[in-house]
């Protein structure tokens, strides 16, 4: 039998059990004991905490989330660090009160659709064993089977569909060349009929229902599918929210998608929502009589052109690490205050490796 140990959460006081090969977040997560997290693999530095008393094994943390110097003085990453002994850690919980907290918990799925949507990039439908609890903008975790020797390993993909569809989720993915999860299973194998064994809800990358000022959502590639989420909640489930401007950016038309479907939601609510695709690798000669209906140029160009000021707006920016550091920058630079702009930056193990932390004012 695995050991366990009791984990101290200060300044809350909270106890949980938590397991020697199980990470300090996860534990916490599921005793539904919030604690800050965003990539939850080691990588972003969101969760750093402090470990006031006990042994820790630090896993698989990045050596740039989690510098040598940082360990010696005691400070830990609880999403991949697991106890040795019993533990105290302080953490700074910054707990948002508008935000539910939903226990993670395991849950089994059912591919129902697996379908291609755009270049390299596919729609996974799960129907999981019964509903679910999330908040617009979250993600789960998806068990990747082992293979050819290779241990199973988690991924996690963002839910594209709005929390009140709890049992139907929807999921936009796009391959990596050489990558576990997506070259090696969801492009490669997976397909409908196959059972999924997924976590969650993980993440604190949501759409703020308590916020009704005007929105400016970023989304480079899938990086669109929690935007999706989020979108559908204010639109077609009523949440409470300002008017939302949508900049989805593709490097051409191929790799776009969902375009008709943004269409016809601009054109449902045009008081509330304002969809401008735009092309990097395209110009308006290219799309002829369709040229009006993009904006042309990197998504942070368009946004500049199209917005002197965003003083007074809150920023949603999610997708490839590079582009949301270019959108951070165009924002800021139009007046937006880090403190209003949320951030999901898809790292993935290339990531970790190379390093890939943000500034620790910006909100995840
Ligand atoms: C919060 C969050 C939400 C996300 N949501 C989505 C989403 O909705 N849709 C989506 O498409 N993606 C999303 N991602 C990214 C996703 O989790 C995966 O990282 C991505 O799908 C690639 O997974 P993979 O297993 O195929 O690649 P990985 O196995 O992670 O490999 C990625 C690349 O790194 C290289 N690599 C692997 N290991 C190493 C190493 N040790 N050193 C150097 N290079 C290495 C691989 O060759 C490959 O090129 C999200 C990421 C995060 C953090
Ligand atoms: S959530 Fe722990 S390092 Fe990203």
């Amino acid at each position: 039998m695995t050991t366990t140990h009791t984990i101290t959460v200060e300044p809350l006081g909270r106890e949980v059990e938590c397991r020697e090969d199980q990470s300090i977040l996860d534990a916490c997560l599921r005793s539904g004991v919030w604690l800050p997290h965003s990539c939850t693999h080691g990588t972003c530095a969101t969760c750093k905490a402090e470990v006031l008393d006990g042994e820790v094994d630090h896993g698989a943390a990045s050596s740039f989330a989690l510098m040598d110097y940082e360990r010696d003085e005691g400070k830990l990453l609880p999403c991949v660090a697991c106890p040795r002994s019993d533990v105290v850690i302080e953490a700074d919980l910054d707990v948002d009160e508008s935000i539910p907290v939903h226990p993670v918990e395991d849950y089994t799925g059912t591919v129902v659709e697996l379908s291609e949507i755009a270049r390299d990039t596919v729609r996974l439908v799960v129907e999981l064993d019964r509903e679910i609890g999330f908040n617009a903008g979250q993600y789960l975790k998806f068990q990747v089977p082992a293979r050819d020797g290779m241990p199973a390993v988690d991924r996690t993909w963002s839910i594209a569909s709005p929390p009140t569809e709890p049992r139907r989720l929807e999921f936009h993915i796009r391959n990596v060349p050489g990558g576990r999860g997506t070259d090696g299973w969801v492009f490669c194998g997976l397909s409908a009929g196959d059972t999924v064994a997924v976590s969650g809800p993980y993440g604190r990358f949501v759409l703020k229902t308590d916020d009704d000022r005007p929105a400016i959502l970023v989304g480079g590639g899938t990086g669109l599918a929690p935007l999706k989420s989020m979108i559908r909640h204010a639109l077609e489930d009523g949440a409470s929210a300002g008017h939302l401007t949508l900049y989805q950016g593709a490097r051409s038309r191929e790799w776009l998608y969902d375009v008709e479907f943004f269409r016809s939601l601009a054109a449902r609510y045009p008081d509330r929502f304002t969809y401008r695709p735009c092309l990097s690798e395209e110009t308006a000669e290219d799309c002829g009589a369709d040229a009006g209906a993009y904006g042309f140029g990197l998504v942070t160009d368009v946004i500049a052109a199209d917005h002197p000021t965003l003083s007074g707006c809150v920023g949603y920016l999610c997708g490839p690490p590079p582009m949301v550091e270019a959108a951070l920058k165009t924002l800021m630079s139009r007046r937006l205050f880090p403190r209003d702009i949320h951030r999901e930056d898809f790292f993935n193990e290339g990531d970790k490796a190379s390093g890939g932390v943000r500034s620790p004012l910006i909100k995840r």
